[in-house]
């Protein structure tokens, strides 16, 4: 058993749920703490104010207690700093007693099939981005002039999406949902959009209340074909031991659904279950999307997979967004198992590709565990995470007497980084909500990192 440092010096890379669930873990088991987070955007919180939806406004409170993470005095932000392009990871570790990575999955998986990269085929994360503001994304252009979309996958952010494609732009007036993507929404010409499962309405990876949400929106038809419900035997059976809440539930909706039937509503949201994208169709853009009918027979896992069979059906689509799920990238000097699109780790230490811990690095979150689980469940993560950092501290894996290098703050700056720190940030977002105001929004959000800079640089000098 070593002697710990008094205050022992964590990097922390990526301010979004994880980053800032790993810092409070460790301000909890060691109060004099000195923590650096440091986030590529110069705006913290990530998928909380970048993926969230914005008609979930209650969801986003959360960043209160984040917040409060912030006060601790050990506490630094170090926004619009890139790690592996401003900053490397071995840098940090030079610098710090341990680093943890908590960078969550920043693009999205391909289908790999032809015509995905035709204009008007998107990935849903440039779509979610676009509408909220996500700097990366505020130059994509969505074509609404379609009259029908299709959104590939059916899980929450396909529901997110094709909520927000489907609802009364009205409704979303009040909410952060920035200024360009309202107007883009107000000109919507979209009459269907089509749902696209790969397996079966007990197979739907959404959760009820999300679920529940699309047959609530007015003028909206949730539509269900009866057929579509008769369930393979091992659904059948997985469905009969009422074990599983949310298959249930959501079971009944599809139900309810397909019992009602088409009310003639102004827009529809239509259900394919059992079907599988094979071809994106058109020439210079997208002019509609081959689906095949899948079978659905047991798998290895107690569960049923889809194989294709010979019927195959072409929906008329003018736009699609594939929501197949989320995939993290690779950063320079870090191990990264490519297949599975996270950084590999033995329960939150990096490992080596000979499986060997990295002593001093550390993942959390969505990086370590790949994308899923909502905001919640990066709280339990980064804690059994910083538990293992705390347990590598006490036995001496991590050599706590070692000499630290060249703070961060004094590379960076000669690099000509514009380092946005915590009152910057503030600032900023004084700017944001002071801009909503007068409209009667949350907050108008900056979607340029060039002005993100110029109004905290004129913060800074008031
Ligand atoms: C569209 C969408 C909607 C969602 N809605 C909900 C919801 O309503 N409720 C819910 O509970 N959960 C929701 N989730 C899930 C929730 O957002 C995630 O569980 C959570 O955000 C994952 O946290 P994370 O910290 O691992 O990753 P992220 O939130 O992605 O944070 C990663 C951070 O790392 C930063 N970063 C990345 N690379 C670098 C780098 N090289 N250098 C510096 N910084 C870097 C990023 O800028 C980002 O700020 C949603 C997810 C998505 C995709
Ligand atoms: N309101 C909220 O709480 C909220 C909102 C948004 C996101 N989130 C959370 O964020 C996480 C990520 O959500 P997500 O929707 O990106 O991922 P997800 O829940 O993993 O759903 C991905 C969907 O894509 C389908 N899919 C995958 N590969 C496919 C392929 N090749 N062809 C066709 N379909 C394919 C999956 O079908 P299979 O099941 O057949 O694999 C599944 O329906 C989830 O944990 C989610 O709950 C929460």
């Amino acid at each position: 058993m070593t002697s710990m440092p008094s205050a022992p010096r964590i990097a922390i890379i990526g301010a979004g749920p994880s980053g800032f669930y790993a810092a409070e873990a460790l301000q909890k088991t060691l109060p004099d703490v000195v923590i650096d987070l440091f986030d590529r955007l110069p705006t913290p919180f990530g998928l909380v104010r970048g993926g969230v939806a914005p008609d979930h406004p209650k969801i986003k409170s959360v960043t209160r207690i984040y917040d409060r993470i912030a006060s601790h005095p050990g506490f630094r932000f170090f926004g619009h700093v890139t790690v592996g392009l401003d900053v490397t990871v071995p840098e940090l570790h030079a610098a710090y007693h341990a680093v943890i990575i908590a960078t969550g999955a920043q693009t999205d998986r391909q289908l790999g099939i032809p015509g995905e990269q035709l204009a008007g085929s998107h990935a849903a994360t440039d779509f979610v981005g676009w509408y909220n503001g996500h700097p990366d994304f505020s130059d994509r252009r969505f074509d609404l002039t379609q009259h029908e979309a299709a959104v590939i996958g059916l899980g929450n952010v396909a529901i997110d999406v094709t909520r927000i494609l489907a609802r009364d732009p009205e409704t979303l007036a009040p909410t952060d949902l920035v200024s360009p993507a309202l107007r883009a929404l107000h000109e919507s010409a979209l009459t269907s959009v089509h749902v696209i499962g790969r397996r079966g309405p007990v197979q739907a990876a959404c959760t009820t209340p999300e679920l529940r949400e699309l047959g609530e929106l007015e003028g909206v038809d949730a539509i269900v074909d009866p057929a579509d419900l008769v369930l393979d035997p091992v659904s059948a059976a997985h469905l009969a031991t009422g074990d599983d809440r949310t298959a249930t539930k959501n079971m009944e909706i599809f139900r309810r659904w397909a019992e009602r039937g088409p009310t003639g509503a102004r827009r529809s949201i239509v259900f394919h279950f059992a079907a599988s994208p094979v071809e994106v169709l058109g020439d210079a853009r997208v002019q509609g999307l081959r689906i095949v009918r899948n079978d659905l027979v047991p798998d290895d896992s107690g569960s049923v997979r889809a194989v294709p069979t010979n019927l195959v059906e072409t929906l008329d689509v003018g736009l699609i967004f594939r929501s197949v799920g989320y995939r993290g990238v690779p950063i320079d000097g870090v191990p990264f198992d490519d297949r599975r699109g996270v950084i590999p780790n033995a329960a939150g230490r990096v490992v080596d590709d000979a499986g060997e811990a990295v002593p001093g690095v550390y993942v959390c979150g969505w990086i370590k565990r790949g994308p899923s689980g909502v905001i919640g469940t990066n709280k339990s993560c980064a804690a059994d995470t910083v538990a293992l950092l705390i347990d590598d501290l006490t036995t001496g894996v991590i050599d706590v007497a070692r000499q630290l290098g060249t703070a961060v703050d004094g590379l960076l700056l000669a690099r000509g980084a514009r380092i946005v720190d915590w009152s910057g940030w503030q600032a900023l977002d004084r700017a944001e909500i002071e801009a909503g105001a007068s409209a009667g929004r949350p907050r108008e959000k900056v979607i340029s990192v060039a002005e993100m800079l110029d109004i905290v640089a004129a913060g800074n000098e008031r």
